[in-house]
Formats: C-alpha cells, sequence, structure tokens
C-alpha cells in the first residue's frame, strides 16, 4: 500500500468513526473503492460532489478490493465500489458483498441484460472484444469467431493468456450461444492458429501486428483509442496506426461485450448517497464523460459513444445477458486448462 492509500485509509476509517455518530442520517459523503483509475473517475466524482454537495472520498486500487470489502465485513467504510468485469460485479453479489439498489435509474436506464435482477449490480459502461488486423496484411472487412478457426489463419492470431478475465469472458459467451462442445473444438482450432503461446496485455498483441508477427489479435475496443491518444507513450500510438478494429459475428449473432460496473456494498454506512451516485453515474452527463474519457461504450443506449469509437464501426452486441455469461465463466476457464491454452499451437 503507498502512501496516498495509507493517507486514504486513514481518512475512510474517520469516516466510519464519523458514521458511528447521529450525524449518519444527513451524511454528506459518500466512500468509493475503485478498480478504475484516477484519471478516469475523479473527474465524474468531482462533477457529482459540484453537483449534490455530496464529497467522495475515493480508494483506488488495481486489485484487492472486493477481498478487502469481505475482510472488513460490516465495519467496511465503502459504499460504492466501481470494478471492471462481469465475473466481478457476479462475483461480488455471490459472496454476499452487495446489496439491491434501490435508485429507480437502474431499471429506467439500463436494459435488463446490464444489470442484476435484483438490483444488485448495475453496469456503466460496456467494451467490446474484437479483432484489430493488420492494415497491410488484411484484406477482410467482415469476420467471425468462427473464421479464425479456420486453416487459413494458421500462425497468424495473438491473443493474451486465455485464463485472464477478458477471454474467460469471451469464451464463456461463446459456450452460452454455442454450447460447450462446440466452443472446445473452436477453442482448439484457434489454439492451433496462435502465432506464439500467449502473452502480455492486449496493447502487446498490438504492438506484435505492427512487429508482423501476428496478423490479428483479440482485444478490447477501448485500447485503440487510448493508444492512440497515449502521449506519455507515443510508440502505442504506431502500434495502433498498424492496425484496424473488425467488429465479429456483426452480421451474425453480435460481438461479445463486457462491463465495467459498479455494486453498492452490504454494509454500506451511506446507502442514500450511494444510490445518488449510481443514479450520476447513469445520468446522460456523466455517461457521456466517461465514454468519451476511456472510449467504451455507454451502457444507456440512448448516450453515443466517442467520436473516435464510433469511427471504428458499429457495435452490434451479443443479447446474450450478462448472467448467463457469468454462468459459464467456470466452464471457460476449465476448458483453457484442458486445452492447455497457454501453452500455445500444439502442431
Ligand atoms: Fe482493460
Amino acid at each position: 500500500m503507498n502512501k496516498t492509500m495509507r493517507l486514504t485509509t486513514v481518512l475512510l476509517c474517520a469516516v466510519v468513526a464519523g458514521a458511528a455518530a447521529p450525524a449518519l442520517a444527513q451524511s454528506t459523503e459518500v466512500n468509493v473503492y475503485s478498480y478504475r483509475e484516477p484519471g478516469l473517475i475523479q473527474p465524474l466524482l468531482d462533477k457529482f460532489s459540484a453537483e449534490t454537495g455530496i464529497k467522495a472520498n475515493v480508494l483506488f486500487a488495481g486489485d484487492g478490493l472486493l477481498e478487502r470489502v469481505a475482510a472488513e465485513g460490516e465495519l467496511s467504510p465503502a459504499d460504492v465500489v466501481l470494478t471492471v468485469d462481469i465475473g466481478n460485479l457476479v462475483g461480488a453479489k455471490e459472496q454476499g458483498l452487495t446489496q439491491p439498489i434501490s435508485t429507480p435509474a437502474i431499471t429506467e436506464r439500463l436494459p435488463e441484460a446490464y444489470r442484476d435482477a435484483e438490483g444488485h449490480w448495475a453496469a456503466l459502461s460496456l467494451r467490446a472484444r474484437v479483432f484489430y488486423v493488420a492494415k497491410d496484411r488484411v484484406t477482410e472487412t467482415a469476420l467471425t469467431y468462427e473464421d479464425i478457426a479456420k486453416p487459413e489463419w494458421k500462425g497468424r492470431l495473438c491473443t493474451r493468456p486465455g485464463d485472464h478475465a477478458y477471454n474467460i469472458g469471451l469464451i464463456a459467451n461463446r459456450i452460452a450461444v454455442w454450447g460447450l462442445d462446440k466452443t472446445r473444438e473452436w477453442l482448439t482450432a484457434v489454439r492451433d492458429n496462435l502465432a506464439f503461446a500467449p502473452n502480455g496485455s492486449d496493447r502487446a498483441q498490438v504492438k506484435a501486428i505492427l512487429d508482423g508477427t501476428c496478423d490479428l489479435a483479440i482485444a478490447n475496443t477501448y485500447y485503440m483509442g487510448l493508444m492512440l491518444n497515449n502521449d506519455a507513450e507515443p510508440e502505442q500510438k504506431q502500434w495502433a496506426a498498424s492496425a484496424r478494429i473488425v467488429y465479429p459475428n456483426a452480421e451474425t449473432d453480435g460481438t461479445q461485450v463486457n462491463a465495467a460496473g459498479a455494486f453498492i456494498a452490504k454494509h454500506a454506512p451511506n446507502p442514500e448517497n450511494a444510490n445518488k451516485l449510481i443514479e450520476f453515474l447513469l445520468s446522460d452527463e456523466a455517461q457521456q464523460l466517461y465514454a468519451n474519457a476511456n472510449y467504451e461504450y455507454p451502457a444507456v443506449a440512448s448516450v453515443q459513444p466517442a467520436e473516435l469509437t464510433l469511427s471504428w464501426g458499429m457495435l452490434k452486441a451479443s443479447p446474450v445477458p450478462f448472467t448467463d455469461v457469468a454462468a459459464h465463466r467456470g466452464e471457460a476457464a476449465a476448458l483453457v486448462d484442458e486445452l492447455k491454452f497457454n501453452e500455445g499451437p500444439r502442431n
């Protein structure tokens, strides 16, 4: 834990101590645990505070926040947890870390597929798992997940490890659509079409396209925007510029999407303010800010993605509800193990 986190923890603990006082009903604070980086979340929280007068205390961490909420139990200061991946959202509910979100915004603003049936979590933004293809070596403009299992892709695919949550989400979505047997066949063929054993991040796969070692990378949409605008590491602009995005299954059953989302902690000391924050995060204004900052798709259908995001093409999202995808995550992980996917092509 770094110094800032420690300080924030002290502040959060102070909030808990204060929460025992009778002033709780008029609480003017909300405590946020966020897996999402400060650059993305802080501007939203500042806006929320300016509009509502509710101060948002935030603890950022790359991992361990769900474990932390669980360990803190009834004493946890966490009101709202912001996280990525449907597995984390569904897992939080399964572990009993959540409570129903009560703001009507959750049902008014989100389609059923993007929220828990009992309101225990809400998607805030969507990311599609797509193909990045080499601009100078791939001519296809329409491709399907089925296509990349074909022999013409032999030695040309790359992806991060199969057990990463992003790939587990994709494989689980395929199991929901195709069933386990067809997905096993598909994943075996995809494994054997890989250019090298899976390693690195989504961005590293796009770098491999520039390097010429891979022709088609499986990666999330928003990395295109993040790389193209990466002034801190300008070489990433070249990686991104070497590729274009193809939305798999755009003309059939739709492209797999995953979510970033939020839940209200079971023992939230400020549940009213937590609901106000969720309501704000589902507002047009916040959805637009969020989408523009991270090149994700708004979870609220009436809000448009960023112009750059739109320039990659139209997303037709797979209609499989997130809860169905999450239900197949265990099978997906078992398949990755069974096929030794991370060891790369077998022949
Ligand atoms: Fe990511």
